[in-house]
C-alpha cells in the first residue's frame, strides 16, 4: 500500500553531473544496479536499471537516472553506450506486441535485454539517432538498424535541457520505467555568461527534476501490472500506466533543503503517462519565472499565472524565488487527472510531489542577481515559408486481441501502422507545416526526432470519421486558441487535446530516417509511432 511509504523523509538527490570537456567521449554502461528508491529506514532496496560512469578519475559508479551530461552547444560530443543488461528484464515482457524480437527468433534469456539509447530533443544525424530498431543486446543480437554504439551528437543547436533515455521497438516503456534515462543540459556561451553573472542561479542553485510514477511490489521490487488481454492472456500491454509512488530523480516523495534566494529548476517528466499540473495549492505563494521550453530559452521569462502543466517527455526550464519565503515550507502538489484531462482526479498519496523547505541560512557569498529581462534577441519564430502541409491523424483503434490502442495516422488516409509504406518525407531543408487532429478521447503527446519546432497554434475541430479507416473529411475548424506562453520557446514535444488539432512549423534539416510518436510510452510501444524520412 503505497500510503505506508512515508513521504517527504527522504533528501532529494542531486544527480551526479559529467561536464564534458573538449575531446572527452565518455562510455556510459547500461546495468543493473540496487538503489534505496523508498528509502524512510523501510530497508526495502529496489533493483534498477542504471548507467555506469566515471566522474573524473574516479571509479565507475552505476546510477538511476543516469548522470546529468553537461555538454557544450556546437561541439560535437560522442558516447559509447554500452549494453551490460542482464539476460532477463525487470518487469515483464509482452510478445503479444510489435516488439525488437519480433520475427528474429531471439530470446532475452540466451541474447539479453534489447537497449539503444536516444538523445530526446538532439539535432542529430540519422544513424546516431537511437532508432527504435537500432537495438543492441549485450551477447551481440542486433535490430535490423544497428549502426553501432558510439553516436556522435554534433549538438549543433542552442542552450537546451535534452534528456537520453532508451528507445527500444516495443520495450520503452519497460526500459525506461526500469531506469534508463538521464538528463542532457547543453550550454551555449550566452547562457555561461550569464550564469556567471549570477543572472541564471548556477552551481548548486540548478537542480535537475526528474518526475516518474512507479509501483513497488512489498519486498520493494518495481511493479509493472500485468492483466488478461482477452484472448492474449496476462500481458503487460495497457492503455495507459499511473504508478501509486511519485519519484524524483530516482527517490520516493523527497524534500529539497533550498537557501532564501532564486533556483533554476529544469524540470521533466519522463513519467510513462502520467501529465502533472504543478502548484502548491493551486497557485504560486512565491515568484516563479518560466525561462525555457523544451529546446532553448523563451523570449522572456514568464510568470505563470496558473498550474504549470508538463506533459511525458517534455521539460521546462524555471526559476523560482525564495528570498522572501525564508522559515516556509511548500509540497509541491499535482492535480492532473488520469488520463489527461478528462480522467480521474489525483489522490493522495500520489497528489503530492516534492518538499521544499526554505531553511537553509542565505550563503551571501553565491551571486543571486535579478533574471535578465530578455533571455533571446526575439520571439522564436521559423520564419521560413512552409513548402507543403501534412494533416496527421491522432485516432482510437482495437488490435487484435481486442485491446484498445491508439494509433497515428493521415487525415486522408486514415490509420497507419508501424509497417505501413512511410508517408512523411520532407525534402531536405524544407519547411513544413504539421496539424495533429487527435480524434481520441484523451491528450497524447507527439514527438519529432531531429528537429525543434515551434508551435503555432490549437484550435477544435469537428469532422466525420470513416468508421473502418479512421480518415477525416468535411473538417470544420473552430476559433484558435491561445498558445500556452511556456510553448512558445523551442519545442520537440506538444500535446495535443481531445477534439484539437495542434499545428506546429519545423524545418528537415538532416537527411535520413527518423521517427515520430506519441511519448505516453505506452502508446509508443503499442503502435503510436510512424517513420519519417528527409531527403
Ligand atoms: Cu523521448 Cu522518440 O523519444
Ligand atoms: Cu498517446
Amino acid at each position: 500500500d503505497a500510503r505506508a511509504i512515508p513521504r517527504f523523509v527522504n533528501a532529494l538527490p542531486r544527480l551526479p553531473r559529467i561536464e564534458v570537456a573538449d575531446g572527452d567521449s565518455p562510455s556510459l554502461v547500461l546495468a543493473e544496479t540496487t538503489q534505496d528508491v523508498l528509502g524512510g529506514g523501510l530497508g526495502l532496496p529496489t533493483p534498477v536499471w542504471g548507467f555506469e560512469h566515471r566522474i573524473g578519475d574516479g571509479d565507475p559508479v552505476a546510477s538511476y537516472p543516469g548522470p546529468t551530461i553537461v555538454a557544450r552547444a556546437h561541439r560535437p560530443l560522442r558516447v559509447d553506450w554500452v549494453n551490460a543488461l542482464p539476460n532477463q528484464h525487470l518487469l515483464p515482457v509482452d510478445e503479444t506486441v510489435h516488439w525488437a524480437f519480433t520475427g528474429h527468433g531471439y530470446t532475452l534469456a540466451r541474447h539479453g535485454v534489447p537497449s539503444v539509447v536516444h538523445l530526446h530533443g538532439g539535432h542529430t544525424p540519422s544513424a546516431d539517432d537511437g532508432h527504435p530498431d537500432a537495438w543492441y543486446t549485450a551477447k551481440d543480437a542486433r535490430g535490423p538498424s544497428y549502426s553501432g554504439t558510439r553516436f556522435t551528437y554534433e549538438n549543433t543547436q542552442e542552450s537546451a535541457t535534452l534528456w537520453y533515455h532508451d528507445h527500444t521497438h516495443g520495450l520503452a516503456r519497460l526500459n525506461i520505467y526500469a531506469g534508463l534515462a538521464g538528463f542532457y543540459l547543453l550550454r551555449d556561451d550566452r547562457e555561461l555568461e550569464l550564469i556567471a553573472r549570477g543572472e541564471l542561479p548556477g552551481g548548486p542553485y540548478e537542480v535537475e527534476l526528474m518526475f516518474q510514477d512507479r509501483t513497488f511490489r512489498p519486498d520493494g521490487r518495481l511493479a509493472y501490472p500485468v492483466h488478461a488481454a482477452h484472448d492474449a492472456g496476462p500481458k503487460s500491454t495497457h492503455r495507459d500506466f499511473y504508478g501509486q509512488v511519485i519519484v524524483v530523480n530516482g527517490k520516493a516523495w523527497p524534500y529539497l533543503d533550498v537557501e532564501p534566494r532564486r533556483y533554476r529548476f529544469r524540470l521533466l517528466n519522463s513519467s510513462n503517462s502520467r501529465f502533472y499540473q504543478l502548484s502548491v495549492n493551486g497557485e504560486w505563494p512565491f515568484p516563479v519565472s518560466l525561462i525555457g521550453s523544451d529546446g532553448g530559452f523563451l523570449e522572456r521569462p514568464v510568470t505563470p499565472l496558473r498550474p504549470v502543466l508538463i506533459s511525458p517527455g517534455e521539460r521546462l526550464d524555471l526559476v523560482a524565488d525564495f528570498s522572501e519565503a525564508a522559515g516556509a515550507t511548500f509540497d509541491l502538489m499535482n492535480e492532473a487527472p488520469t488520463p489527461f484531462p478528462h480522467g480521474a482526479p489525483v489522490e493522495p498519496p500520489a497528489d503530492r510531489v516534492l518538499q521544499i523547505r526554505v531553511g537553509l541560512p542565505f550563503d551571501g557569498a553565491a551571486a543571486n542577481a535579478p533574471l535578465p529581462a530578455v533571455l533571446r534577441p526575439e520571439p522564436y519564430t521559423i520564419r521560413s515559408e512552409p513548402a507543403r502541409t501534412r494533416q496527421l491523424l491522432l485516432v482510437d483503434r482495437t488490435d487484435g486481441h481486442g485491446r484498445p490502442q491508439p494509433m497515428l495516422g493521415t487525415v486522408e488516409q486514415g490509420v497507419l501502422a508501424w509497417s505501413d509504406p512511410v508517408t512523411e518525407t520532407p525534402r531536405l531543408n524544407d519547411t513544413e507545416v504539421w496539424e495533429f487532429y487527435n480524434t481520441t478521447q484523451d491528450a497524447h503527446v507527439v514527438h519529432l526526432h531531429l528537429v525543434q519546432f515551434q508551435v503555432v497554434e490549437e484550435a477544435p475541430f469537428t469532422a466525420d470519421q470513416d468508421p473502418e479507416t479512421g480518415a477525416l473529411s468535411n473538417i470544420q475548424l473552430g476559433e484558435p486558441e491561445r498558445v500556452d506562453p511556456a510553448e512558445l520557446g523551442p519545442k520537440d514535444t506538444v500535446r495535443v487535446p481531445p477534439g484539437h488539432v495542434t499545428r506546429i512549423r519545423a524545418v528537415f534539416d538532416k537527411k535520413g530516417t527518423y521517427v515520430w510518436h506519441c511519448h505516453m510510452l505506452e502508446h509508443e510501444d503499442h503502435g503510436m509511432m510512424r517513420s519519417f524520412v528527409v531527403g
